[in-house]
C-alpha cells in the first residue's frame, strides 16, 4: 500500500523545487456562521474529497472560488488563509467572483453546458454566448491569480475540473515554462454527443495546451481521443497515447481516482463516530429497524435519485413483506439550486417521497427518509457504519467515491454496495451487486439480493472489495498522477 510518505518522495522528485499550485473551482474549505461564531465545512463534491488529503501530505497552494458567508473574514490581505483551519498544511488562496460571473462561468457554461453535455442522462445541454464569455473571463481571472502568485519562481500547476477548460492555455500564453496537468473529474462523451457543443474547438485546444490530461477510466480517455480525431487536425499518437496539436504533445492517461482508505476506516473505529452513531439512529428513529438501506448523493440529475427512489417502492410493491422491516434513508445535499432543473429535480424528489411514503406506510413506519441538511464527516461515517446497503445508481458518474468511501469504513467486514453499472467505480469494484438505474424491476430485485445475502459472502464480498480501495487509494492514484509527468 503506498501512503503520504511516498506520496513526498515522488513529489520532491518530480517537482523539485517547482511550486505546486493546485487550481479548482470548489474549495475544500468553506467558512459560514454558527451560532455567531466562525466556523466552516466541507463540501461533498468527489474532486475536493480525494484531493485534500493530496494537498495536506504535499503541501502548496490551491488556488479556488470563495464562496462562503465567511470566506472574506478568515483571509490575509492576498485573499490566503492556511488548511485545514485547525492544523495548517497548505494554502488556500480564494479568487472571488461577482455575481454575474458566478451566474455565467459557474451556473451558466460550467454546469448548464459542460456538465449535462459530458454526463449522458438526456438533459439537454445549454449553451449561452454571454455565459461562454464569462466562462472564458473567469478562466482568465484564475490564470492572473496563479501568474501574480508565481512570480519568477519554476512552477507545476495542477488543474481540475470542467470548470477551468481553458486555464492551461491562458497561463501558457502567458508563462511558456510553467507545466501543467489537468485531471477531468468528470465523463468525456462519445464524439457524436461531443459534437454539438458549439465552443468544442476552443475548449479542446484549451485542454491540449496541457502536458498532461488525466481522465477516470481508459473509456473516456478513448473517447476524448476520438473527439480529437473528429474535431481537430491534431495528430494521435497511439503508441504514447497522445496528442500532437500544434506541435505541442499532451499526454492522454487513465487514473481512477479514490479516497484515503486508511484515515476513513481510522474515523469509522472512532469515539465521536461511535456517539454519531446512537444520535443518528435516535434522530432518525432508526433503533427498531432491522435493515437499514443508505444513500448519500448530491441533488443532480445525474445521481439517478429519482431512480433510486422508484426502485424502493417497486420493492415494496414486490415484496411487502419487508415493510416495517427495512427503512431507506437517502442524504441529499442541495446543489446548483439557481438551474431550473435542479430546483425541478428537487421538486420531484419531495412529490416522490411523499407518494411512496404514502402508498407504503404503516402507523409508526415509512419507508423513506429524505435528509437534506448538511452532514459533517463523523455523521457521514456513522450511516456508513450502521448502513446494511449502501445504495447508488448514477445514471452516468465519472468515479463515484461513496461506494469507495463506505467500503473503507466497514471494518466490520459487513454491509453490502448495490452499485449502478454506469459509474467508472463499477470498473474496478467487481465485487459489489451491479443494477442498472433504468430499469426498475431489476433494481427491486438487486435490493432484495442485497438484504438476503448471508453473512459469510457478505463477509467474502467486502474482503475483496476493500483489498482493492486500500490497494488503490487516494496516494497511489496522486503519485500515478505526478510520476507520469517525468515523461513529458
Ligand atoms: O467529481 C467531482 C464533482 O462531481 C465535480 O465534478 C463537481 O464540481 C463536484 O463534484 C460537485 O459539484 P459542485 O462543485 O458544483 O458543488
Amino acid at each position: 500500500m503506498l501512503t503520504k510518505r511516498d506520496l513526498r518522495k515522488v513529489i520532491r522528485k518530480v517537482i523539485g523545487n517547482r511550486l505546486l499550485v493546485l487550481a479548482s473551482n470548489r474549495e475544500p474549505y468553506i467558512h459560514i456562521y454558527k451560532e455567531g461564531k466562525i466556523d466552516y465545512i466541507r463540501p461533498v463534491g468527489g474532486a475536493v474529497t480525494a484531493l485534500d488529503p493530496v494537498m495536506r501530505a504535499c503541501g502548496g497552494i490551491w488556488v479556488a472560488s470563495g464562496s462562503g458567508p465567511a470566506d472574506k473574514k478568515v483571509v490575509n490581505k492576498k485573499g490566503e488563509v492556511g488548511v485545514p483551519p485547525e492544523n495548517p498544511k497548505y494554502t488556500l488562496k480564494r479568487i472571488w467572483l461577482s455575481k454575474e460571473e458566478e451566474n455565467g462561468y459557474y451556473f451558466g457554461f460550467s454546469n448548464k453546458a459542460i456538465w449535462p453535455l459530458c454526463h449522458v442522462t438526456y438533459t439537454r445541454p445549454v449553451f449561452e454566448e454571454s455565459d461562454w464569455r464569462h466562462y472564458k473571463k473567469v478562466n482568465e481571472k484564475f490564470a492572473d491569480a496563479i501568474i501574480k502568485k508565481i512570480g519568477r519562481k519554476k512552477a507545476f500547476v495542477w488543474i481540475q475540473d470542467y470548470h477551468l477548460a481553458l486555464l492551461a492555455k491562458y497561463l501558457k500564453e502567458k508563462n511558456p515554462n510553467i507545466k501543467t496537468a489537468h485531471f477531468w473529474h468528470i465523463p468525456w462523451p462519445n464524439p457524436e454527443a461531443f459534437r454539438i457543443c458549439p465552443k468544442k474547438k476552443e475548449i479542446l485546444e484549451g485542454l491540449l495546451a496541457n502536458d498532461l490530461l488525466g481522465f477516470h477510466i481508459l473509456y473516456f480517455c478513448r473517447n476524448f481521443l476520438e473527439t480529437v480525431n473528429l474535431e481537430l487536425e491534431a495528430r494521435v499518437d497511439n503508441e504514447r497515447t497522445s496528442v500532437i496539436y500544434r506541435g505541442h504533445e499532451t499526454l492522454i492517461r487513465g487514473f481512477p481516482i479514490s479516497v484515503d482508505f486508511e484515515e476513513l476506516s481510522k474515523l469509522s473505529d472512532s469515539k465521536k463516530v461511535a456517539k454519531e452513531v446512537s444520535k443518528i439512529k435516535e434522530e432518525f428513529a432508526l433503533t427498531k429497524i432491522e435493515f437499514i438501506i443508505m444513500g448519500l448523493d448530491r441533488i443532480d440529475y445525474t445521481k439517478g435519485i429519482l431512480e433510486k427512489i422508484k426502485a424502493v417502492d417497486r420493492f415494496f410493491e414486490k415484496y411487502p413483506e419487508y415493510k416495517e422491516r427495512v427503512v431507506f434513508i437517502q442524504k441529499g445535499a442541495l446543489s446548483r439550486m439557481h438551474i431550473e432543473t435542479y430546483k425541478d429535480l428537487n421538486d420531484q424528489i419531495n412529490d416522490q417521497v411523499e407518494d411512496v411514503n404514502w402508498k407504503h406506510s404503516t402507523e409508526g413506519w415509512a419507508p423513506v427518509i429524505f435528509a437534506r441538511r448538511h452532514f459533517s464527516r463523523e455523521e457521514i461515517s456513522a450511516f456508513y457504519k450502521i448502513a446494511d446497503i449502501c445504495l447508488i445508481s448514477p445514471l452516468h458518474d465519472g468515479m463515484n467515491l461513496v461506494a469507495k468511501e463506505y467500503i473503507a469504513a466497514r471494518n466490520d467486514l459487513s454491509g453490502v454496495v448495490v452499485l449502478s453499472q454506469f459509474t467508472g467505480a463499477a470498473r474496478e469494484l467487481k465485487s459489489v451487486i451491479q443494477v442498472n438505474p433504468y430499469d426498475p424491476d431489476s433494481f427491486a430485485d438487486k435490493i432484495k439480493k442485497a438484504i438476503e445475502m448471508g453473512a459469510e459472502e457478505k463477509q467474502k464480498k467486502m474482503e475483496r472489495l476493500r483489498k482493492v480501495v486500500l490497494e488503490n487509494n487516494i496516494y497511489k492514484w496522486a503519485i500515478k498522477f505526478i510520476s507520469e509527468l517525468q515523461k513529458i
